[in-house]
């Protein structure tokens, strides 16, 4: 059976519905999350993600729009930890959380409505292939600049921008959009954060460039310190750098670590996933799953032992 949490309840999915009348679903002023939970077969045991820190990044999204939830970090990750226990997730699972104005009234504005939360959950494997690696392309479209909707919050309405760029690179036959940032720099994917990798050097666009400020692009930063010994550049990244990367990867909850193989038909590298990539994506995948000691503060066990 599955279930969804709605209107602070945990219900059957199908009882978890909205009216078409429901102000956000107008004007995309709904603020979501995406978290994963990985099955550990060996322990059978389901480990939450870095589930703190999107809850963290939920509410301060949701009160830059002025949605004031009466939840703490704390109380929406037990909710979280019931509904999969309620679902008896024995599988890798994406978690979709999204804040919302329940009102049904009709005037884009963020105040004097009624926020709400719901979380609902979804079987998920891979979100892009991280073994053979993508294809990418320089969007057309231009990053939502932080003066109009900004990049830096997960608010619904700013995800036509990555609809565009998504579907116009898989249209042009490519995985995957990188966007470029209203001056001109590279700021992110779709859905991911980038980096690129240049005679050992390991760069990604700084956070003031028109970026989500994403979990795992956090969390790489840490383990290229600690583990591979690189310190990771955070500064305005050219195009032109691009097709001239030893190596790039990509980040995100979804995609997880993503080699990228191509840009614009250039290869990147000799056309295979790099070494620093590899290296990278090892310990990441062994550390999501709770096989590493060391990074088991990462994640939230969803069943007691
Ligand atoms: C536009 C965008 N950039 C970057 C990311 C990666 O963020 P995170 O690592 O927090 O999932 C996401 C995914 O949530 C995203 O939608």
């Amino acid at each position: 059976m599955e279930y969804a949490f709605f209107e602070g309840k945990i219900v059957p999915i199908d009882e978890a519905k909205i009216s078409i009348m429901t102000n956000s679903f107008h004007y995309g002023t709904a603020i979501f999350e995406g978290i994963r939970a990985y099955w550990n077969e060996e322990e059978e045991q389901l480990y939450l993600l870095f589930a703190r820190q999107h809850y963290e990044r939920l509410l301060q999204n949701a009160k830059a729009l002025f949605m004031e939830l009466n939840y703490s970090v704390e109380e929406l990750v037990n909710i979280t930890v019931e509904l999969l226990q309620a679902c008896g997730i024995k599988e890798d699972v994406y978690i979709r959380p999204i804040v919302y104005f329940k009102d049904l009234k009709l005037t884009p504005k963020l105040i004097d409505y009624t926020p709400e939360i719901a979380i609902y959950t979804y079987k998920f494997g891979r979100y892009l292939n991280t073994s053979k690696g993508i294809r990418v392309k320089v969007s057309s479209w231009r990053r939502n600049d932080d003066n109009s909707i900004p990049s830096r919050w997960k608010v619904a309405g700013a995800y036509v921008n990555s609809a565009l760029a998504k579907t116009e690179a898989i249209m042009a036959g490519y995985d995957e959009a990188i966007l470029l940032n209203s001056e001109g720099f590279v700021s992110e994917g779709s859905g991911e954060n980038i980096f690129i990798v240049r005679g050992g050097k390991v760069v990604t666009p700084a956070m003031a460039q028109h970026i989500l400020e994403g979990i795992t692009r956090r969390a790489v930063i840490n383990l290229l310190s600690k583990e591979l010994i690189i310190e990771v550049e955070e500064r305005p990244v050219a195009r032109s750098e691009l097709y001239i990367a030893d190596e790039i990867f990509m980040t995100g909850t979804a995609a997880e670590v993503t080699p990228v193989v191509e840009v614009d038909n250039r290869k990147i590298g000799d056309g295979n996933t790099g070494e620093i990539t590899s290296k990278l994506q090892e310990i990441y995948f062994r550390a999501v799953r709770g096989f590493v000691d060391r990074y088991k503060n990462w994640l939230t066990p969803v069943y007691e032992k």
